[in-house]
């Protein structure tokens, strides 16, 4: 499932991130690369150990961990420290997977890589380009969000990025290790949460929509892995 998720950072926490980004030191975005990908990837990112990027990722993780949406979807296990990465002068990222597990440079963590999340950070109409495109089931869908939203998509999924030919694209990117590993259970759980809260907001906790969230809960008890 490719899902967007609207205004994960709000105005005050994306100044913040702009002004982090802003001073920042840059280098080549090879240094996370996989073997393949690191032949397509024209970028640059934050050092993983800057305190400019420790910064912007506590704004990141501090977003996520308040958005129900994203908690839905995702049934986070473990969260990647997310990354950040710039786009500009033609530099873009060719087609590829993302590595099955990511393992963090600094603790050592193991994340297998379920879900894919790209947080955009630039408005996108400062820049040209810089299009994620991604191939799913129904064929190429071309992502290019406003600042402040984000979108996550099955990490089994071909994707790249195409060149910035104006301005520059700045995102955060991360993975998530679900609890659910199999993207068809997790989606249908995902629908299944989103109609439960509709029918709670019509109907009150009635019998029928308490034994439906039980059966709900239970689908986890059933799949998950924690
Ligand atoms: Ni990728």
């Amino acid at each position: 499932m490719l899902l967007r998720v609207p205004q994960v950072l709000n105005a005050n926490e994306l100044k913040q991130m702009q002004a982090l980004m802003a001073k920042a030191e840059w280098i080549d975005g090879k240094v996370t690369a996989g073997t393949q990908s690191a032949q397509v990837k024209r970028n640059i990112q934050l050092p993983e150990t800057s305190a400019d990027a420790e910064a912007a990722r506590q704004i990141v993780l501090k977003a996520l961990s308040r958005n129900a949406l994203f908690f839905s979807a995702a049934l986070p296990k473990k969260i990647y420290p997310p990354l950040f990465n710039q786009y500009r002068d033609g530099m873009d990222f060719g087609s590829h997977i993302d590595n099955a597990v990511r393992t963090h440079a600094i603790s050592g963590m193991h994340v297998r890589t379920d879900i894919s999340c790209t947080l955009f950070i630039t408005d996108p109409e400062s820049y040209d380009g810089g299009e994620l495109v991604v191939e799913d089931t129904y064929g190429q869908q071309m992502v290019k969000l406003p600042a402040g939203d984000m979108v996550m998509y099955p990490g089994t999924s071909l994707h790249h990025v195409r060149p910035v030919t104006r301005g520059a694209r700045l995102a955060s990117f991360f993975w998530v290790q679900s609890m659910i590993r199999d993207d068809v259970q997790r989606t249908l759980l995902f629908d299944m949460d989103a109609a439960i809260v509709t029918l709670r907001q019509q109907m009150g906790d009635t019998a029928p929509v308490i034994r439906l969230t039980g059966n709900y809960h239970n689908l986890i008890r059933m799949w998950a892995d924690t």
